[in-house]
């Protein structure tokens, strides 16, 4: 084993589903789903250090929202890799909490697959990636997919996954009105949806347009249960089009939506936009890792 470094940081990139296509309902109460999972290169940070017991810090402009919740998938997955390698999680972690809070981009399922990640490295584990992706499913759908972190194809309740080409470093505006949803209310809201089998993956390396053409096959099946709980969608995704998104979608159970930019200037002046305009909504002007 090796030695244990004196601190780890590890970065918890936001998960954007560019579309999501929803089955019907399994035995086991999950959805059965399709989608293409991008990360971006705006994320949230934790610092990993030793300490006599876990304990966990919370920063950054969202670390506020977290304090009622000290048992949070963080402290799960802390203990569920401790177990594992048969040691106790005696870490502080110290999360900077970028990423707005039951926003449809990860930021739970980010922070709990960055764990598992960070303590593996901070405590020199070499625990095959199937052993770990079966810990992280067991902390959440798309917990599997944060540990990969790359751009895949997900399938089953979200622990199918497979690496996926072609996706261009897209740059990207994404938007949260500060309306928190919850994923399973807006699961049962579902109607009408496009199911599984219809999207085709991306079959050569696309532009930043052909991307955008490849939206056009696609869609969100989240986004109209999500649009009747949270209107402010509806207000999100017109504001990002206003400024000039090549396309504009929802990403995972919202409410974050994101714009496709035809480049970072395009991209970086619409966010100074749409900040001006509504100052109270999170915007942040990404890239597609
Ligand atoms: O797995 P996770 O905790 O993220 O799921 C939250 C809720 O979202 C689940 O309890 C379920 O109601 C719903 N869900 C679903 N199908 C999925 C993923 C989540 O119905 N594939």
């Amino acid at each position: 084993m090796a030695a244990n470094p004196d601190a780890v940081k590890v970065f918890a990139p936001a998960k954007i589903n560019l579309f999501l296509h929803v089955g019907n309902k399994r035995d086991d109460g999950y959805h059965a789903l399709e989608s293409l999972v991008v990360f971006a290169d705006v994320g949230d940070e934790l610092l990993i250090e030793p300490a006599k017991a876990f304990s966990l810090a919370l920063d950054g402009p969202f670390g506020g929202k977290l304090v009622e919740e000290q048992d949070n998938l963080i402290a799960k997955a802390a203990r569920a890799l401790g177990a594992k390698a048969g040691r106790s999680p005696d870490v502080k972690i110290t999360l900077t909490k970028n990423l707005p809070v039951a926003s449809g981009i990860g930021g739970g399922s980010a922070d709990a697959a960055a764990t598992l990640r960070g303590l593996a490295q901070f405590w020199g584990l070499k625990i095959p990636h199937a052993e770990m992706n079966a810990i992280a499913e067991t902390l959440g759908s798309d917990v599997p997919a944060c540990l990969l972190s790359e751009t895949l194809w997900m399938t089953g309740r979200g622990e199918g996954i497979e690496p996926v080409t072609g996706i261009p470093p897209a740059p990207m505006v994404l938007v949260n009105p500060g309306v928190a949803v919850s994923t399973a209310q807006i699961f049962t809201n579902l109607k009408n949806r496009v199911g599984l089998g219809q999207a085709a993956k991306p079959k050569a390396d696309l532009s930043v347009l052909a991307l955008a053409d490849y939206f056009k096959s696609n869609r969100n099946d989240l986004e109209n249960p999500a649009r009747e709980i949270a209107p402010a969608i509806d207000e999100v995704l017109r504001a990002i089009s206003h400024r000039g998104a090549l396309r504009t979608r929802m990403s995972g159970s919202g409410a974050t939506c994101f714009g496709l930019f035809v480049d970072d200037r395009s991209a970086e002046a619409a966010a100074a936009k749409i900040s001006e305009d509504h100052p109270r909504w999170w915007v942040k002007k990404a890239r597609i890792q």
